[in-house]
């Protein structure tokens, strides 16, 4: 027996609670989870045929840090079977295993990928179909051990679908308006350094090819869609082979975002044509010295002729001529190539009632199927939009018959609150997944289509834009590394429980407790629910401001652009008409029984009755609700809801590291006062234009309520905010220096919550104090971009709103109310209103 040497490491080893290490903690499980399971647990560990550097040994390595971790148990490891008497805990290839042992337990049943775990008492069997299944199959194992699970088991288990990746839209610069991660909320990129170059430091690399490892993801796409050619430059060659060493260990194989237009803009060609042979051997030239060093190179994503970006059309060539362009320099070597759906006009004609950026995709590819090679598999956003808080499935995945398909789900939060909120996505990518498209009137689930199962694909899969970045929480949030946990377990089962995916992440991530556990999984299960609440209801999109940040509300910014996500919203009616009958025929990109479905309001489910139908306010839903009470009942409901989450979460107080107590307490209080912003700017927006009131009255009616510019102001000037519902009454109060708002309360005595809405914008830290008979009550500071780690806004917006409490403050009345600001910077101290709250109020 040859005992391998393992350096120990470092990296479950007592770290604070930081997050770096996400649901991968191996926290020590307390005796009463152990239950003497620990007297005849296995003593060693074998990991047959394992060379240092690739997934087996990782396993092996990751079983011994981990069993460490979780039990505290010091096992060897060794690379052969000596004395079979001794219990041990294998892992291996199937072929290794065979050709120890002479056969495979009968239970063995392997795709690429796959594994068979079997736990027997101190005998632990993990077979991989290839060394990444034995490495998935020993964080497997792990899993159970950390959830305190030691049960006897023994099957295997497959991927639903080969391709299971990670989009990083990492930028090489970080000098433009997008940041170094486009819509990332996490910090800057892990891989580039912000000015053109693969970083020096790349030690965060193999952190995630950990975490992805442990969820089955086997690939990344380590760049932008919106790509820069530099990424091809020499001395970026040399750090893309480094990033996929760094992968490699994890069974992570890279893959990169491509710039169509490179042979011109980065080759000095005169063209970028992709029947033209100068360019097709410019790009042969990119793929063999791609896979001289990256010899696993995963494959190449194009995002062509989509929001300005080059393509094939410039030449009057096919988006598949230009996709199987690069396929035919890849396929020698196995590589694959995304080709991304997302194209769409985004000059449209928004005068047109007809014109529908929906349609787009089909329109687009349609034609094409049955054009692409084999190794072309395109990628298709899960909505026919983009990535809004409620879509219908996009049409394409019953289209394209010829075609292999992958959907693409988005893990960062681009429209779902930015990691500020909290919104856990599995729901809403399920309505997607389970949704039956009706193929040939078959049951056809979109996770068969990704299969393969439907048209009889080998490819497919699920992508997901995931935009991790070098904050200890990799997403900026502890609570969203949920979102990006569910990713890869759905990816590999589409079938499995949200609510199950979320206590395993939750065991994982915080403990054993079942009240941290109730508490997350109740509050999770609501938040996607409260959020589409509060935000855009029956279809009608998000409703955040699309043509900047994408994170607050401003419903305006939907229509009269070019870009497409109309509502097509006037004084009397709502909605985007997406018949075949009499609008933009989008319904009928549908198979025929889901066509006629849509095509009709009366069978149009209503949580997507503005997506497909334009209708009075005053239509009645099937809820019984007419279209524009529901608006109101919904945003009063969701804002109610995420008021609880605070509260809730405090309840976790002492039974969650202090750490990410405080973290998650702040953004959840934030969320809070936010989604108040949210609910009143779009009810308020819709009560203007509908002229309609509220039949509960709340709506325009504040009764604890006080405007800035309604108080006695000194140093501070009142300002018409842009949009105007995102601030109450449409105004606030700015400052150049110091402001004073004072106002006599005329409430009856009694204790109140204390709330004052301000605008916290980028460009300086204002700081205010509120008091109270000149005693001081509560101070804070505008400082919420550096805490919630995102880019807010400039302007006075719905962006920049936000809220801060005083709870239980004790008032008479008569008090002299006094908001003090003083400005920073460009940042004016701003100021909406305050509201003196009887307990239990949330307005
Ligand atoms: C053993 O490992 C080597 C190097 O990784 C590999 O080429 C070989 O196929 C492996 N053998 C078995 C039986 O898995
Ligand atoms: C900014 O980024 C672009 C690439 O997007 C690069 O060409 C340019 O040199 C950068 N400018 C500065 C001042 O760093
Ligand atoms: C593409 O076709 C259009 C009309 O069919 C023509 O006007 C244009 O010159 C063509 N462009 C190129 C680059 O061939
Ligand atoms: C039909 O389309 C027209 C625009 O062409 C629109 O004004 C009208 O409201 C639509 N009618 C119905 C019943 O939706
Ligand atoms: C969402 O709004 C609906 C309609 O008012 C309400 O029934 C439901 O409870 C709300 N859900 C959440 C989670 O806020
Ligand atoms: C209210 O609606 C009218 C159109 O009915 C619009 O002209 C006006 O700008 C709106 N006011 C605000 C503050 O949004
Ligand atoms: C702040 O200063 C700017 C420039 O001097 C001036 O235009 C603006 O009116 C001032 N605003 C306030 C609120 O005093
Ligand atoms: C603003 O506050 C943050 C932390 O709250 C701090 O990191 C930053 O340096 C401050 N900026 C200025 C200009 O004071």
């Amino acid at each position: 027996m040859r005992p391998l040497l393992w350096i120990a490491s470092a990296l479950a080893v007592a770290r604070a609670e930081d997050g770096l290490d996400g649901w991968l903690r191996y926290a020590r499980l307390r005796d009463c989870h152990t239950g003497g399971q620990l007297d005849d647990f296995a003593t060693s560990i074998v990991a047959l045929n394992a060379t240092e550097g690739a997934p087996l040994h990782t396993a092996a390595h990751e079983l011994q840090v981990g069993i460490q971790g979780i039990l505290g148990l010091e096992l060897d490891v060794s690379d052969s079977v000596t004395d079979k008497d001794t219990s041990s805990i294998i892992v291996a290839t199937a072929q290794a295993y065979e050709d120890e042992f002479g056969s495979l337990p009968e239970a063995v049943d392997l795709i690429e990928d796959g594994f068979y775990l079997s736990n027997k008492g101190d005998d632990t069997v993990i077979i991989g179909s290839n060394e990444r299944g034995a490495l998935y199959g020993a964080f497997e194992y792990l899993s159970m051990l950390a959830q305190g699970n030691f049960d006897e088991v023994a099957y295997s288990t497959n991927p639903d679908a080969p391709i299971r990746w990670a989009n990083q839209w990492d930028n090489l610069w970080d000098n433009g308006t997008h940041g170094p991660v486009e819509r990332g909320y996490g910090g800057v990129s892990i891989f580039y350094d912000g000015v053109g170059h693969v970083r020096e430091d790349l030690s965060r690399v193999p952190m995630l090819g950990r975490l992805l490892a442990s969820i089955r993801v086997n690939g990344i796409v380590i760049n932008n869609v919106n790509a820069d050619p530099t990424i091809l430059s020499e001395r970026n060659w040399d750090g893309v082979e480094e990033i996929a060493n760094l992968f490699r260990p994890w069974g992570v194989r890279i893959g990169m975002s491509l710039n169509f237009a490179s042979p011109q803009t980065f080759g000095g060609l005169d063209s970028f044509d992709p029947l033209d042979d100068q360019v097709i051997d410019w790009w042969q030239g990119i793929s063999d010295e791609m896979y001289e060093r990256v010899p696993d190179f995963a494959g190449y994503l194009v995002k062509a002729n989509s929001e300005g970006q080059p393509g094939p059309l410039t030449y009057n060539r096919t988006l598949a001529d230009g996709a199987n362009m690069f396929a035919k320099t890849i396929a020698p070597h196995g590589g694959i190539v995304m080709f991304r759906a997302f194209v769409y006009n985004h000059l449209a004609d928004w005068t047109d009632w007809h014109a529908d950026r929906a349609n787009a995709a089909v329109e687009f590819f349609a034609e094409l199927d049955g054009q692409f090679d084999d190794n072309v598999v395109v990628q298709i956003k899960y909505g026919p939009i983009d990535f809004q808080v409620r879509e219908p499935v996009s049409p394409l995945f019953s289209t394209l018959r010829e075609t292999a398909m992958a959907i693409e789900l988005q893990v960062t939060q681009e429209y779902l609150g930015q990691q500020c909120h909290l919104v856990y996505l599995p729901p809403l990518w399920q309505t997607i997944l389970d949704f039956d498209l009706r193929v040939d009137g078959q049951e056809s689930r979109t996770r068969d289509v990704l299969n393969g199962n439907v048209f009889g694909k080998k490819l497919g899969g699920y992508t997901a834009v995931t935009n991790v970045g070098m904050d200890p929480t990799w997403l900026g949030s502890h609570l969203s590394m949920s979102n990006l946990y569910a990713f890869g377990r759905l990816a590999w089962d589409p079938t499995l429980d949200s609510g199950a995916i979320l206590d395993d992440w939750t065991r994982l991530t915080f403990g054993l407790g079942r009240s941290v556990r109730e508490t997350i999984r109740a509050m999770s299960l609501e938040s996607w629910p409260a959020y589409e609440n509060y935000t855009g209801n029956l279809g009608i999109q998000t409703l955040t401001d699309i043509l900047y940040t994408h994170y607050g509300p401003n419903p305006a910014s939907q229509d009269n652009n070019g870009w497409g996500q109309w509502t097509r919203a006037d004084g009397d009616s709502i909605g985007m008409d997406r018949t075949v009958r009499n609008g933009t025929g989008n319904a009928g990109q549908y198979q025929p029984e889901v066509a006629a479905r849509y095509e009709e309001t009366e069978t149009t489910p209503d949580d997507l009755m503005l997506w497909f139908h334009h209708v009075p306010y005053t239509f009645e839903l099937h809820s019984g609700k007419t279209v524009i009470q529901h608006f109101y009942d919904a945003h009063y409901a969701g804002a109610e809801t995420a008021a609880t989450f605070p509260k809730r979460w405090e309840t976790l107080r002492g039974r969650v590291d202090d750490e990410r107590f405080e973290h998650e307490l702040y953004r959840l209080t934030y969320q809070a006062g936010h989604s108040l912003v949210w609910r009143d700017a779009i009810n308020e927006f819709y009560r203007n234009l509908s002229g309609i009131p509220d039949v509960h009255d709340r709506v325009r009616h504040h009764p604890w309520r006080i405007e800035a510019e309604d108080m006695t102001l000194d140093g501070y000037v009142p300002v018409d905010v842009e949009p105007a519902e995102t601030a109450s009454q449409y105004r606030a109060v700015v400052t150049n220096g110091t402001g004073t708002a004072a106002t006599t309360l005329d409430f009856p005595d009694g204790t109140y919550n204390l709330a004052v809405n301000y605008y916290d914008v980028v460009g300086g830290n204002a700081t205010y104090s509120v008091a109270l008979d000149g005693k001081t009550v509560g101070t804070w500071q505008g400082d919420a971009e550096f805490r919630l780690g995102k880019f807010p806004s400039e302007f006075l917006d719905g962006h920049s709103a936000i809220r801060v409490t005083f709870e239980g403050v004790p008032i008479r009345r008569g008090d002299e109310l006094v908001v003090t600001g003083v400005a920073d910077g460009s940042e004016q101290a701003p100021l909406d209103y305050v509201s003196v709250l009887p307990l239990g109020v949330v307005d």
